[in-house]
């Protein structure tokens, strides 16, 4: 086989936010693809970045009183921690603030307007007079034109679901100083994509030799346009100071929109790795490369990828993606992932739950299947299928067989005509199975085809086990010979699997090595003709002592997972837009819940609470430390309500706790119960107080 020289992105993620399960769909998918094509021996990199530029990240610095650079510095240790909790493995972990993509992002520029498309023009925006700066639209807000619902975004009205255009807005204030915006000109540069040069290039590429997915580009031939049509539009890619960015060279005072050197960003990431591990750059990137570019994205950043990025490629002289590879939202529960719900489940909370990464990597490869479909985590589902298909069908196979190899054998796996024998069997029994079906599915990153193969293998093998039923031949001194013949078979079995699941499971694979005593495993290839046996490990092979190597999920896991991503507060409200013009702003009411019924209701076990103690949490930003009189006993609760409360305001005083919450292991100790608040946040929250007369332990019903 010709060994290929592939370079591997997975999109930026930004430098505000934290990791959640949504993102990992993707990093988890890619870092897969990545590790099966490493098994096979391929040359391959796994490239990407913090994407560390932009309005957002400029204002959140603000608001936390650090530079952007300190900012991105934390997110970037943050990110990092996390997708290595979840063995994803990067070659190289960037961020776009970096001298490499500045170059690049220059650099292409400098072509792009060498070949006359970049252009100059003026446009009109709204700017925030009290904090001088253009706002995108997300930081306009005002009453919807159609109801009148106040705090409603620009594009579109979260109550009664309009949809309008930012100047339709009644009242509009900006979100980040509450003054009334202004319209504002100034002058913009343009990618120009309406170029007949970049609609006709852009016509072929998506046409041609599956770049796409089919579904991605049909898409893309709705945004073109048929022949003849021009629909698209110059790409503004300049923001005007201050903006968090590069300079645009020759332009003082405008910067490079975020979305121009995001994707640079890939070049940039690799080129640093190129630098410092003494690979050739330009054998990826020149206009002929002969290597391999795949590029990882999620379906709603398709246009930027498929279009604008190929197209800024193609004029400045690089080569062009070989693939892009966009996968769909991850749902929870068949819903959108919801804070109130604890389905917004972050990858720090997972980790710090002492969930196994391995567990979800599986869950999610077993739903990939290479389209751009949703993908649906249903808890109930996750604990089954990891609990039946990883503990009781994979690692079984191994702990049910493992034991009497040690004990009996000292480790040592059948040789001769023992081992000859056992070749047979298991021939006879896997004749018509052959392994190349599970590698085209990774390659085609159906993971969720393969895994079915990998599991009815698994099947097979467990039949074979049990039917062999080596526990019951251990009965009896006199058949030892067999009793290590089935063994054997049994481990050798287990050996096949675990090469099929090492890029899914690298982690409990490693662990696997150690046991089985061998090489880091590799895919293995069986030629045409070939026999299964031919793939096992050699006669007479000895393995390690077995460790446990997975535990079963416990739906309490599961629970506490789901209530320590609960935020039971609303979300906190953009501090300045309540109060603005002097006025005292109405709040903006949540939509009511769903219905529940009196049963369900019933299930909150809610009580009278003194407050006996209130104190600070050294080290927490928003927590106090609460001690409650329940009648009965005294509950610890941790509860973010410092940015309101004193604690001596609190001492003394009766509140309303929930009693029957499952304790939340936090930072600072274990919080048993929640006491109730109402408001959004920061200064803005009132715990509730009952009536006089109402005493500790009492149950509000
Ligand atoms: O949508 C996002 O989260 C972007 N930060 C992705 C950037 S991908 C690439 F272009 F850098
Ligand atoms: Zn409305």
């Amino acid at each position: 086989m010709k060994k290929r020289k592939i370079l591997v992105t997975s999109a930026l993620p930004y430098a505000n936010g934290s990791i959640h399960l949504g993102h990992l769909v993707e990093y988890i998918q890619t870092d897969i693809w990545v590790r099966f094509q490493r098994m096979r021996g391929h040359d391959i990199y796994y490239v990407c970045a913090d994407d560390t530029h932009g309005t957002p990240i400029m204002l959140r610095a603000e608001k936390e009183g650090i530079t952007p650079e300190a900012l991105i510095a934390r997110v970037h240790k943050e990110h990092l921690a996390d997708f290595t909790g979840f063995n994803i493995h990067f070659d190289n972990y960037y961020t776009t603030h970096s001298e490499e993509t500045r170059y690049f992002s220059e650099n292409i520029y400098q072509k792009l307007k060498a070949a006359w498309l970049i252009s100059v023009r003026s446009i009109e925006q709204l700017y925030d007079p009290s904090k001088n700066i253009f706002l995108p639209d997300r930081y306009v807000k005002g009453e919807c034109p159609k109801c009148g619902a106040k705090d409603q975004y620009s594009d579109s009205c979260e109550v009664c679901g309009a949809a309008y255009a930012p100047t339709e807005l009644k009242d509009p204030y900006s979100s980040v100083s509450g003054a009334k915006p202004i319209k504002k000109s100034s002058e913009h540069y343009f990618f120009n994509l309406s170029d007949n040069r970049c609609i006709d290039f852009l016509r072929k590429w998506t046409r041609e030799a599956d770049h796409l997915q089919p579904e991605a580009a049909n898409k893309m031939r709705e945004w073109l346009g048929e022949a003849g049509e021009n629909k698209l539009s110059d790409w503004d890619i300049s923001r005007d100071a201050p903006y968090f960015g590069f300079e645009i060279p020759g332009a003082p005072g405008k910067y490079f929109y975020v979305w121009l050197d995001a994707p640079i960003g890939y070049m940039g990431s690799f080129k640093n790795y190129c630098e410092k591990n003494n690979i050739d750059f330009d054998e990826f990137w020149r206009k002929d490369s002969a290597t391999e570019l795949y590029h990882f994205i999620g379906k709603d950043i398709l246009y930027f990828h498929a279009l604008f990025w190929p197209a800024m490629l193609e004029h400045s002289n690089y080569r062009t993606p070989t693939k892009i590879f966009a996968h769909g939202f991850l749902t929870v529960n068949g819903e959108k992932m919801s804070k109130s719900r604890g389905t917004f489940i972050t990858a720090e909370s997972y980790l710090q739950q002492q969930l196994n990464p391995e567990w979800l990597r599986y869950y999610f490869a077993a739903k990939l299947n290479g389209t751009l479909e949703d993908i649906d985590l249903n808890l109930e589902d996750f604990i089954a299928r990891v609990n039946s298909d990883l503990v009781g069908k994979f690692v079984n196979i191994a702990s049910r067989c493992a034991g009497f190899i040690n004990k009996r054998f000292q480790g040592k796996l059948v040789d001769g005509e023992q081992y000859q024998l056992m070749r047979t069997v298991i021939d006879e029994r896997f004749s018509s199975w052959r392994p190349g079906k599970i590698e085209q599915a990774f390659e085609d990153r159906d993971f969720s085809a393969a895994i079915r193969q990998v599991m009815k293998f698994a099947d097979a093998a467990n039949e074979m086990i049990h039917e062999l039923a080596p526990w019951e031949i251990a009965k009896d001194p006199q058949r030892s010979c067999e009793l290590q013949r089935h063994c054997s078979l049994g481990i050798q079995l287990f050996y096949l699997l675990s090469c099929y699941l090492k890029p899914i499971l690298p982690k409990t694979v490693e662990q696997i090595e150690t046991f089985l005593n061998c090489e880091p495993l590799m895919w293995p290839v069986l030629p045409d003709g070939k026999p299964v046996s031919d793939l096992l490990l050699p006669a007479g092979h000895c393995i390690n002592p077995y460790q446990h190597l997975m535990t079963r999920i416990d739906t309490k896991q599961i629970e506490a997972l789901v209530v320590a991503n609960q935020q039971g507060l609303p979300p906190a409200a953009d501090a300045f837009s309540r109060v603005r013009h002097g006025q005292k702003q109405q709040h903006a009411v949540a939509s009511i819940a769903d219905t529940v019924s009196i049963d369900d209701f019933s299930k909150i076990d809610l009580r009278i609470a003194r407050i006996v103690n209130a104190e600070q949490v050294t080290g927490a930003d928003k927590l106090l430390k609460l001690t409650l009189d329940i009648g009965a006993e005294q509950r610890t609760v941790f509860a973010g309500i410092k940015s309101a409360y004193e604690p001596e305001q609190l001492k003394g005083r009766f509140t309303v706790m929930v009693a029957n919450l499952a304790p939340r292991k936090m930072k600072f100790g274990v919080s048993e119960g929640m006491v109730l608040a109402a408001g959004g946040g920061g200064k803005e929250l009132f715990i509730l107080s009952p009536d006089d007369g109402a005493q500790p332990g009492m149950r509000v019903t």
